[in-house]
């Protein structure tokens, strides 16, 4: 199996690196319109890189909301020769932990139909009805951060 890593983006190369993840999964794996992907919001937002033995497969961003109480998981992608190998799982895992999100109490993203159960197994629940966005079903998902107990 190959060795995922994953890291907050901290250069302006490794953003433009999430950008180009983000234009092959969803402008031209999913006929998402490029203005509807890079929708002004990169520049706020924090950004995460996977990492599949040394060279980048996939990418998040969390947008702070509501006096940063609400994290706004989106834009979460991997490519399609490197799904099915932990590689989702770990990018979520990474944006949970870190500290640039820690006054986060609720995260809450809107999910592709298809990826429901992807995010269920993380243990986000899904509320709402469904609704289109950019031609594709989605879904309204949140997960409460459980802190530990003192
Ligand atoms: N349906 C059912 N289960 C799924 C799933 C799917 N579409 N995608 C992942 N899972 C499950 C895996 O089987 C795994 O289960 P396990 O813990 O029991 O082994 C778990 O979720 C983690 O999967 P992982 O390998 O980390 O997921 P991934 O790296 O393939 O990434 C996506 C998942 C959704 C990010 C990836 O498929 C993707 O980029 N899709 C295209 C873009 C997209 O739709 N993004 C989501 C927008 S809301």
């Amino acid at each position: 199996m190959p060795m995922i890593t994953v890291k907050e983006v901290e250069t302006a190369d490794e953003k433009e690196m999430c950008l180009v993840l983000r234009k092959a999964v969803f402008v031209e794996g999913q006929k998402v319109p490029l203005d509807l992907d890079a929708d002004g919001f990169d520049d706020e937002a924090y950004h995460w890189l996977a990492f599949s033995d040394g060279k980048p497969v996939g990418t998040a961003r969390v947008l702070l909301l509501d006096e940063r109480k609400i994290g706004k998981v989106q834009r979460v992608a991997v490519l399609e020769a490197c799904r099915g190998q932990g590689v989702g799982r770990k990018i979520m895992q990474a944006i949970e932990e870190s500290k640039s999100v820690s006054s986060v109490t609720c995260f809450k993203l809107g999910a592709q139909t298809h990826a429901l159960p992807f995010y269920e197994k993380l243990g986000y629940t899904a509320y709402g009805d469904e609704f289109d966005d950019a031609g594709i079903p989605h879904r309204n998902m949140k997960k409460y951060r459980s802190f530990p107990s003192s």
